[in-house]
């Protein structure tokens, strides 16, 4: 929705930052906080044991602050290229089929930190990604109602979200093709509970087998057009080369198609960095797009050999699968690696597709593992001296988040300035003479 009101206030850390997690499934785990506002939290990999991940434990993706919306007052409007303009209320929603559906979402921009060269935005490891039971209505029973008239090609989605500053507003378009997909719905309910402020309440796009822009949260309005929306979260972010190309270098806008399918992938969950020498057992989960998991396969040995891992439970469409495999583990430093497949042939590349902006990461992930009798301390990395931060970069860029959106990144000069022209074009106020030192700090307290 349109910005009402300015952003310009720092929200207080203590009401964003999510606490230990209780009440999970399995052992909770202590979620990873990007940013506290906008709140983007990310899942450990200790998460990954879960095929239903908990709400408590699934990762939060916000590019505006949290909409307060009322149930009682919220409605949905279809307006556009439809024979009968609605207005629904959550009733009336429910009124409708009600359909259950698992299924995966993941951050488009899941694993962007570890792209090399790399490059601005949330840096997500593996976490951002996680496995529901969603329930609500068929998108296209809803169209149905209202009646889509010839010419309709895509459904401009809007959410209760206002944007910062002059930050363009989170719109996106989704393809009528998609929208109509009887596995396409509008979700009230996750894991069996109403949505969460966080994950969209009171009703959220489920787009499955598709990343996470296109299941937009707190859904007010869906608008029928005969085109693709024109605006910058379809034009210029979530947008990837359609081909392969060398890593950090430039593409143009041209060759940049929307991003829609994620990718298949798999993430160990167990053994973490240390274990003791013996019987281990190798666990984690797989998901693929709407191409069902067909294989894990393991390394302990940085992908040498490959040994069949286990595959748990019923295969579910959209879903988490999980895996196991024992180790028979000797003493010494060694790399475990999982690689998954899908029904489709796919494969988790070794070396990651790279792409300016850093989407749909899937490279096999390796990870090292001491098997040691007894834990020696991991030694701890030097912090950096920071030199002093100059004025500008406190009044102009702590004013609407915090320094963890700073801290996440590890950027060039070049790919700073480029980052402060796009934050002072949403409102950050920077003083051409204050511009140099500011790039300074930036550079040396969050560069390489
Ligand atoms: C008008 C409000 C506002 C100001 C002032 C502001 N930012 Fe931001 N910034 C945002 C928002 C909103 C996001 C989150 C965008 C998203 O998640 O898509 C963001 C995200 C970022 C990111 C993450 C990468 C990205 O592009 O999403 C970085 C880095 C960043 N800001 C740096 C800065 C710096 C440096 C300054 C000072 C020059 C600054 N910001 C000032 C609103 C602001």
């Amino acid at each position: 929705m349109p910005s009402t009101r300015r952003h310009l206030l720092k929200v207080g850390l203590a009401a964003a930052v999510t606490p230990y997690l209780a009440n999970s499934a399995s052992a909770p785990v202590k979620m990873i906080t990007l940013s506290p506002s906008p709140v983007d939290l990310e899942m450990p990999v200790e998460g990954f044991v879960d095929e239903i991940t908990p709400v408590e434990n699934f990762f939060v993706r916000c590019h505006t602050m949290t909409p307060k919306v009322d149930a009682a007052t919220w409605q949905l409007e279809i307006t556009g290229l439809v024979n009968t303009p609605l207005k629904l209320s959550l009733a009336d929603l429910k009124k409708l089929p009600k359909v259950e559906l698992i299924g995966v979402l993941e951050c488009a921009g899941n694993g962007r930190s570890f792209y090399k060269p790399g490059m601005p935005g949330a840096q997500w490891r593996f976490g951002s990604v996680g496995n529901a039971k969603w329930t609500g209505v068929r998108l296209r029973d809803v169209l149905a109602k209202a009646g889509v008239k010839p010419g309709a090609a895509h459904l401009l989605l809007d959410g209760a979200d206002s944007p910062m500053g002059k930050m363009p507003d989170f719109q996106r378009s989704l393809p009528l093709e998609k929208a109509n997909h009887e596995d396409t719905l509008l979700a009230y309910e996750m894991n069996g509970k109403p949505l969460t402020p966080e994950h969209g309440f009171p009703l959220r796009v489920i787009a499955p087998g598709w990343a996470g822009d296109s299941w937009i949260k707190w859904l007010t309005k869906i608008e029928l057009l005969d085109k693709e929306h024109d605006g910058f979260w379809m034009k210029t972010a979530y947008r990837h080369p359609a081909k392969h190309i060398e890593p950090g270098a430039a593409v143009t806008p041209a060759d940049l198609i929307p991003v829609t399918d994620i990718n298949v992938k798999s993430v160990i969950a167990t053994p973490g960095p240390w274990a003791k020498p013996g019987a281990i057992v190798v666990q984690g989960v797989a998901w693929s797009n709407s191409s069902l998991v067909t294989k894990v396969d393991i390394s302990a040995d940085g992908g040498k050999t490959w040994n069949a891992a286990k595959l748990l439970g019923n295969a579910t469409k959209y879903g988490f699968r999980r895996f196991t495999w024992q180790w028979k583990a000797s003493e010494g430093t060694h790399t475990l690696m999982a690689r998954a497949t899908n029904a489709a042939g796919q494969t988790q590349p070794m070396e990651p597709e790279w792409n300016p902006s850093g989407y749909l990461y899937n490279a096999a992930q390796a990870r090292e593992v001491v098997v040691a009798k007894v834990q020696s301390p991991v030694a701890t990395k030097a912090e950096l001296t920071a030199p002093a931060a100059p004025d500008v970069y406190k009044q102009a860029c702590l004013s609407c988040h915090d320094d963890h959106m700073m801290k996440q990144q590890h950027l060039t000069r070049a790919q700073w300035d480029r980052e402060v022209t796009k934050m002072t074009g949403w409102g950050a106020q920077v003083k051409d003479d204050q511009r140099s030192a500011l790039l300074d700090f930036l550079t040396a307290r969050f560069g390489l």
